[in-house]
């Protein structure tokens, strides 16, 4: 093995310590930070995100609320408790955990929620800000690989960023708080033509495409630097990523690991965003 760990068990320690300390005092003023979640319907690994979400703001002494309804739930009624979230002055941060049942419009929904509390940073108010480089949320797991980077002080100015995939949660974020440090970015997606001939010439790549071995060591230049935010299970169904890491990692210079990695870093974030929603009060 070449390439560094970039571990993001160790950094996401760190920064929760940084954010208990910050929620404590807080607390000190009489302010407790507070995260609402809401979840409708009973999608597994969505409630394994929510579990998670929740048990990560106990530890760092954030209050967070679990709102848990069945499928059924109406789009009225949701956007009802959206609004009262909004009102409530307990409640700093709102998430509303993705998928929604296919009869709630999830756009409709995410529009609904004060941008002041949008700690995931979906609301259109946080895209447009982060694309003009306004102060606001910046969407949880692109926000995580930009400090992964931080961590190891690499600095982006005229650098290559290759970005493969462009959702609105990942790719297109990503790209966006890539270019703001000077980096010159290039987005790929499944129409991209020649992907490896995009590859080969970065000096850092983000793999979200949400598809196993998007990425093998033959498209890495040497000492490139590799995020990997894929969440996949192989054929053992053990979790894997994006990123072949076993070939990927003998060339790469810096590497992330699946699980340990980019995973642990986006609930960090999103406690980061939480305190720093109560923090402007
Ligand atoms: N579903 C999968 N990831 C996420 C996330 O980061 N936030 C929300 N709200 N839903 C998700």
């Amino acid at each position: 093995m070449t390439a560094q760990l970039i571990d993001g068990n160790a950094l996401s320690k760190q920064l929760r310590a940084d954010v208990a300390r910050r929620a404590a005092a807080l607390r000190a003023r009489g302010i407790t930070p507070g995260l609402a979640v809401v979840l409708v319907g009973e999608n597994p690994a969505s409630q394994v995100y929510v579990r998670n979400k929740v048990k990560a703001c106990e530890d760092s002494g954030l209050h967070s609320v679990l709102e848990k309804y069945p499928a059924t739930l109406s789009e009225a009624d949701l956007l009802a408790r959206v609004d009262a979230l909004n009102k409530d002055p307990a409640i700093h941060g709102i998430l509303v955990q993705l998928p929604l049942p296919a009869h709630i419009d999830a756009h409709k929904v995410i529009e609904a929620i004060s941008p002041a509390k949008d700690v995931d940073g979906f609301h259109v108010a946080s895209a447009g800000a982060l694309m003009v480089g306004q102060p606001g949320f910046w969407p949880c797991t692109p926000y995580g690989c930009m400090k992964m980077l931080e961590s190891i002080h690499y600095d982006l100015k005229g650098k290559h960023a290759v970005v493969i995939g462009r959702s609105n949660i990942v790719g297109k974020p990503m790209a966006l708080m890539l270019l703001q440090k000077n980096a010159t970015v290039t987005i790929c997606h499944s129409a991209t033509k020649d992907l490896k001939a995009m590859t080969l010439q970065a000096d850092v790549i983000v793999a979200a495409v949400g598809k196993r071995n998007v990425l093998t060591a033959d498209m890495v230049k040497p000492g490139a630097v590799v995020l990997d935010v894929g969440m996949n299970r192989n054929d053992e169904g053990k979790l894997c990523g994006d990123v072949d890491f076993d070939g990927v990692k003998e060339v790469a210079g810096y590497i992330t690991p699946v699980p340990g990695g980019v995973g642990p870093m986006t609930i960090t974030m999103l406690l980061v965003n939480t305190l720093e929603a109560a923090e402007r009060g």
